[in-house]
């Protein structure tokens, strides 16, 4: 018997980028494609994948692991489980973020989150930074220096008391990115609309997680989406808005882009599947679950979401996964405690259900093109943060991360994911599809059924520029 010529073909395959799909076998050889065509020679491992969809696995560009918290409050997933939940997912890297306190240089903060991030991965990753203290030295020293080893993007807060900037600091920041090619990422709230109207609920006794909406209309999200644009059309430097919530965010990004700026967008699943009432209709604390910032909004809204989606308005949709478990005094109740909801912690799950979310109900519900989910979840997430052609798409040279799609009926249950989350804010819902394989680095992870842990072999994954073309319209 002849030696095999691959260590891994997939037969057959409709393999989806984000410009084409095409029916091609997939040669894979020491973690990476080596060619892609039909007929081709044999594997020592042959999975056959004929009639089934095979996409890039995923870029979660936007997502919270082991992030230092104040205590007792504690991020339910490090890299181990939260790597473990993106695998069986179909997300085969992650960029989480090593944040800055104030007081502290980046340096060790970046320190500090690869001693946490070592020998635990099992899939790829890099790092965002958290610029929460633009110092001197951190603007002249540490970010060039950084950024130059490969830390390419950094997360900028315009509210949230521990992290926030003031716009010249923001400035201060934006400036950086432009002279050292960078890509900012920003979270675009007014921090003091949202302390005033917190501070009125608080006054008429409105503590209860719904309230939580109540502090973040779209109003706080616009204003500081419009701030954004215009420090970043001062500083000439394109931004990233994160975590886009709702149509009025969206106008202010149309307005940049007919205006000629590079404005990029990011939108998460909590804004097309969510809406304030997951928060609660009444008092009940439960709507803690759903806590996070900006708040999800209403069906019109969702609807905005798709649009944008469909439209080129969006760049990329990551999770914005911030794990705190529900029923946990060091998740949702600080403390053991039902506490006012500007003492929630932020944020919910969502590595694992990002891609089967997008893909059953974007893809499969006639919203939007295979190609442009490959586009979203992959190819421009890689492209936004200097990791692409090695991630983000299927073309020999790349990685072989790859997901093999199943298509079904697929019931959401808190119980078959692998975060190490209580609970998921999908619960309960009817999925059409769900990845049926996924592979990194051309080694199994996840069968569908099973989770096969490759822990440690996941690699660091310094990032390059930016290599995004500019969307204009
Ligand atoms: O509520 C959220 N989004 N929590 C995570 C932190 C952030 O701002 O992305
Ligand atoms: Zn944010
Ligand atoms: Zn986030």
């Amino acid at each position: 018997m002849s030696t095999p010529a691959f260590d891994v073909v997939v037969r057959n395959a409709r393999v989806a980028t984000a410009s084409d799909v095409f029916v091609s076998d997939i040669g894979i050889t020491n973690g990476k494609i080596a060619v892609l065509g039909l007929g081709l020679a044999s594997g020592k491992v042959e999975m056959d994948a004929a009639g089934r969809v095979v996409t890039p696995g995923g870029v979660d560009a936007h997502c919270h692991l082991d992030q230092p918290m104040d205590p007792p409050v504690r991020m339910a997933d490090g890299f181990e489980s939260g790597t473990r939940s993106a695998a069986c997912g179909g997300t085969t890297t992650v960029i989480p973020f090593a944040a800055q306190q104030k007081g502290e240089s980046l340096r060790a903060a970046v320190d500090d989150y690869h001693r946490r991030a070592d020998g635990q991965a099992h899939v790829d990753y890099a790092f965002h930074l958290i610029v929460s203290d633009p110092t001197p030295e951190v603007l002249t020293q540490e970010l060039p220096a950084l950024i130059a080893e490969g830390y390419t993007s950094f997360k900028l807060y315009m509210t949230y008391d521990a992290l926030k900037l003031n716009d010249a600091q923001v400035l201060d920041v934006l400036a950086v990115a432009r002279e050292h090619g960078a890509m900012a990422m920003v979270h675009a709230e007014n921090a003091d609309a949202i302390e005033w109207l917190t501070r009125r609920l608080e006054a008429a006794g409105r503590t209860a997680p719904r309230w939580h909406a109540h502090a973040r209309p779209m109003l706080v999200e616009r204003e500081a989406t419009h701030r954004a644009i215009a420090l970043s059309q001062l500083v000439d430097v394109p931004i990233l808005i994160v975590h886009v919530s709702g149509r009025e965010a969206v106008e202010q990004i149309r307005w940049a882009r007919s205006h000629g700026l590079q404005i990029f967008a990011e939108t998460c699943p909590q804004y097309l599947f969510l809406t304030a009432e997951d928060l609660g209709i009444d008092d009940s604390y439960k709507g803690a679950r759903c806590v996070c910032s900006p708040p999800p909004r209403d069906k019109a809204n969702q609807q905005v979401i798709w649009d944008g989606l469909a439209d080129g308005l969006f760049t990329l949709i990551s999770s914005d996964h911030a794990p705190f478990r529900f029923d946990a005094p060091e998740g949702k109740r600080p403390g053991g405690q039902e506490v006012p909801f500007r003492h929630i912690p932020n944020g919910i799950p969502g590595l694992e259900t990002r891609l089967p979310l997008l893909y059953s109900e974007g893809v499969l519900g006639g919203r939007i093109t295979l190609e442009k989910f490959v586009e979203l979840t992959a190819t421009n997430p890689a492209k936004a943060y200097g990791l692409h052609p090695r991630k983000g798409t299927i073309a020999p040279g790349s990685d072989a991360d790859l997901v093999i799609w199943d298509e079904g009926e697929f019931v959401v249950d808190n119980k078959l994911l692998h975060h190490n989350v209580d609970y998921t804010p999908y619960a309960g819902m009817t999925l059409r599809a769900w990845p049926a394989v996924t592979l990194a680095s051309g080694q199994v992870v996840w069968d569908g059924h099973e989770f096969f842990p490759r822990q440690g072999q996941g690699q660091f994954l310094r990032c390059g520029p930016p290599t995004l073309r500019p969307r204009l319209r």
